[in-house]
């Protein structure tokens, strides 16, 4: 059995390392990384690095690369490589999983701002703060370029490339991140105001708590949409068990010897 994996996530990464230690020796697991950031966080077992060309070049890998059961692990952000996979595995009949971290959701004394756009942000932000911990990444940028009267504390793995805000200093920085060091970065730079996609996931919610602590609101992008219908796992171990019973009606289907 071939799997291949679309990744970029931490639950893809642990999806792979769940399946090398969980399944048999003849289940071959590649994991496909779009190579956005410099210093590749790579999963165990095969990898691959790049796209594929839209989803007819994927469904040819998927043909050429025999692959017997497709996991979406992208990004909830990631819209394109998402609506492509449903499209190649309609058009190669192989069994699509869509692995999908749950958004998350406001709790007790948050101020929370839902917007649908990095635009919106842009737009609503002046009337909620001054000093800004932008945590939406190093793409988009230019949304916020023209607000010169606000300044910007921007967290991302690479560095941004312009157009950005012109009063921004960059923190170059991976999570998970602690509520301890989230606390910390509000209280040193003065940050008013949080935005962030609904990314979802434990690695990066701190933000959140330590916002409700300070008290400052949250802009929150949220996600954008998904492919209809299909099989979604919430966590790679779910993912996982999905993949046994796949793995067993495909053994099953098999004609015997
Ligand atoms: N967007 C975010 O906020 C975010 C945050 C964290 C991690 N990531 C990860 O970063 C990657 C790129 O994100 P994006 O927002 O640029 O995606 P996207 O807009 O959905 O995809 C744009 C193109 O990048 C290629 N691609 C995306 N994911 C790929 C993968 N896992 N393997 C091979 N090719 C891939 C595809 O190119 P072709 O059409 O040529 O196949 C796709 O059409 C995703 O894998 C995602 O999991 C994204």
């Amino acid at each position: 059995m071939h799997v291949l994996v679309l990744g970029g996530t931490t639950e893809a990464r642990r999806l792979a390392e769940l399946l090398a230690a969980a399944l048999p020796e003849d289940v071959r697991v590649t994991s496909s990384l779009a190579g956005r950031v410099a210093s590749l966080r790579l999963p165990p077992g095969e990898v691959r690095v790049g796209g594929f060309g839209g989803a007819d070049g994927l469904a040819a890998w998927l043909r050429t690369h025999q692959v017997d059961a497709l996991i979406d692990a992208t990004h909830p952000f990631a819209g394109t490589i998402s609506f492509n996979a449903a499209k190649a595995a309609a058009a190669t009949h192989v069994p699509l999983l869509a692995l999908r971290r749950p958004g998350w959701v406001p709790g007790r004394g948050d101020d929370w701002h839902p917007v649908g756009s990095l635009e919106e942000a842009a737009r609503a932000l002046p009337a909620l703060g001054r000093r800004v911990f932008l945590t939406t990444g190093r793409m988009g940028l230019a949304a916020f370029a023209g607000l010169d009267a606000l300044w910007f504390l921007m967290r991302s793995v690479d560095a941004p490339e312009p157009p950005y805000p012109a009063r921004m200093e960059v923190l170059l920085d991976r999570g998970p991140f602690t509520a301890e060091g989230e606390r910390e970065l509000i209280r040193r730079h003065r940050l008013d105001v949080l935005v962030t996609k609904d990314s979802g996931g434990a690695a990066t919610a701190p933000k959140l708590a330590a916002a409700r602590e300070a008290g400052i609101p949250v802009v929150v992008v949220r996600r954008p949409p998904v492919p209809e219908g299909g099989a979604v796992a919430d966590t790679p171990e779910r993912a996982l068990a999905w993949l046994r019973g796949a793995d067993s009606g495909r053994t099953r289907a098999q004609p015997s010897g």
